[in-house]
């Protein structure tokens, strides 16, 4: 579903400073994957992670998903193909701190012109999905890392996208809070969703069933854990 040929991101700041953030990166990841992505600070996994979110297409190379040649699209199409493919996690929850946690979860649905009384059944569905259907009137300063991170993920679901990308969303929590989260995108990817996830957290990592580890830009291992 994922397909990467030889992608090189590089950064120019000026002349004579340029930073390589991937180097001749291919990778393949196929649909129902749980992979987690480690490697040191600066080593590229956030690069990488927004690479394949379509999020940024000034790349050398070729970005296939679903054999869509995504580096040759126009900006509003990968808008679009981003809508339609992915949900987005982030460490720092990014939520919209003067909405309460409903409108955060609403405003995909928005921007996809879902009609308001189906909006509220998604909603309160996924809210309960994450278990925070009776915290929907708070606002994100009303709730705690756990309980926004809960909010960030029924609001990446709610337009029931196929892949969801996460980079660090554990960073922030504390460790039961991050075992929580973790435990509820292991859930989503038995129901089928593929997971990309970047993190520092070794234990973390472990409980993906592949891990990619980035260094300097490149891939420098890729490992396939059996089942458990
Ligand atoms: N907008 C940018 N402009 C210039 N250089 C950048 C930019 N974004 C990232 N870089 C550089 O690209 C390299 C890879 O950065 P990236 O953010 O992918 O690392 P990372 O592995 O996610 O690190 P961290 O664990 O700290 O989040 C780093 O050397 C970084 O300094
Ligand atoms: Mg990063």
């Amino acid at each position: 579903m994922i397909k990467l040929k030889n992608i090189q991101k590089k950064y120019v700041l000026s002349k004579q400073n340029s930073v390589i953030a991937l180097n001749n990166v291919s990778l393949e990841i196929q649909q129902g994957e749980f992979v987690a992505i480690i490697g040191k600070s600066g080593s590229g996994k956030t690069t990488l992670l927004n690479t394949i979110a379509c999020l940024d297409k000034q790349i050398k190379g070729e970005y296939f998903l679903d054999n869509i040649l995504i580096n040759k699209k126009k900006q509003k199409q990968l808008a679009k193909i981003r809508n339609k493919y992915f949900g987005f996690v982030f460490q720092n929850f990014n939520l919209l701190q003067k909405l309460t946690a409903y409108e955060n979860i609403e405003v995909p649905l928005i921007y996809k012109k879902v009609p308001r009384r189906n909006r509220k059944k998604l909603i309160e569905e996924y809210a309960e999905k994450v278990g925070i259907k009776e915290r929907l009137s708070h606002k994100p300063n009303e709730l705690s890392g756990g309980q926004q991170q809960r909010i960030a993920i029924a609001r990446a679901l709610v337009t029931n996208p196929q892949i969801i990308i996460a980079d660090e969303p554990t960073g922030a929590l504390d460790e039961a809070t991050g075992i929580q989260i973790m435990n509820i995108l292991k859930e989503l990817n038995k129901e089928g969703k593929t997971v990309i996830v970047v993190t520092h957290d070794i234990d973390i990592a472990n409980q993906a069933r592949r891990k990619i580890t980035v260094s300097d830009g490149k891939i420098i291992s890729d490992v396939k854990v059996g089942e458990r």
